[in-house]
């Protein structure tokens, strides 16, 4: 569950980026985040992984309230999230397989289940036969899958994906839809920022609208 209370961020501007933002997103939900650019989709998921802090109003992640989060706390917030980028922010200097291994290897977890667990990731997202390869060896379809598969190999609670489609075609966002919808189905709570309405249409879900940082709209939808 994640619970925001007059959530309003501020970067020092004229007008903050996010105003007394209040929503409340319940456990498994599938959740649109879209506004016109600059309306605050990325500072809004920004501050659910602690990468922001709110300038006013309260963030509450499963009943932890994170806040006023510090610094040694935030490893155990990013663990039950997952989060994945328009740019893939994978690490050019690593193959495939430590990029989706890193998290679960900062886990401290044992290496046969290491790597059980990012075979069977990158089989998920088609590119298990691509393990030794460096991610500028890839298509841009490819890397995102990469980064998709990384989000998901700690089966996190929260999926924040921000314009993961942004530069890809058709078929890879159809593709990457898949997986965020099985994710979902499989009980992660996932939150995507976009433009592409074509998305919403295939795929109907919940929808907030934000627009100068104010939330306008949040339509529930009953289909799909
Ligand atoms: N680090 C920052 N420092 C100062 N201002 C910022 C910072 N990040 C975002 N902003 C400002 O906050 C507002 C919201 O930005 P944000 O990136 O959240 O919008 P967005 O909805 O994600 O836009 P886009 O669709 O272009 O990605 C904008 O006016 C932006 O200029
Ligand atoms: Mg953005």
């Amino acid at each position: 569950m994640i619970q925001l209370f007059n959530v309003t961020k501020s970067y020092g501007g004229e007008s903050p980026a996010v105003k007394d933002l209040t929503i409340q997103i319940p456990k498994g939900d599938f959740v649109y985040v879209t506004g016109a650019s600059g309306a605050g989709k990325t500072t809004f998921l920004r501050m659910l992984y602690a990468a922001e802090k709110p300038t006013r109003g309260q963030i509450l992640i499963n009943n932890q309230n994170i806040t006023r989060i510090r610094g040694p706390q935030i490893p155990y917030l990013r663990r039950k999230i997952g989060v994945v980028f328009q740019d893939f922010k994978l690490l050019q200097s690593r193959t495939v397989y430590e990029n989706v291994a890193f998290a679960l290897e900062a886990q401290g977890k044992k290496r046969y289940e290491v790597s059980k667990k990012v075979y069977q990731a990158l089989k998920e997202v088609g590119l298990e036969h691509r393990l030794q390869r460096k991610p500028l060896e890839l298509s841009g379809g490819e890397q995102q899958r990469i980064a998709i598969a990384r989000a998901l190999v700690v089966d996190p609670l929260i999926l924040l994906a921000d314009e993961p489609s942004g530069n890809l075609d058709m078929d890879v966002t159809l593709d990457i839809m898949r997986l965020f919808k099985n994710a979902n189905a499989r009980g992660t709570t996932v939150l995507l920022a976009t433009h592409d309405h074509s998305l919403h249409q295939r795929f109907p879900r919940r929808v907030i609208t934000l627009e100068d940082g104010k939330l306008i709209a949040d339509q529930q939808s009953y289909q799909g």
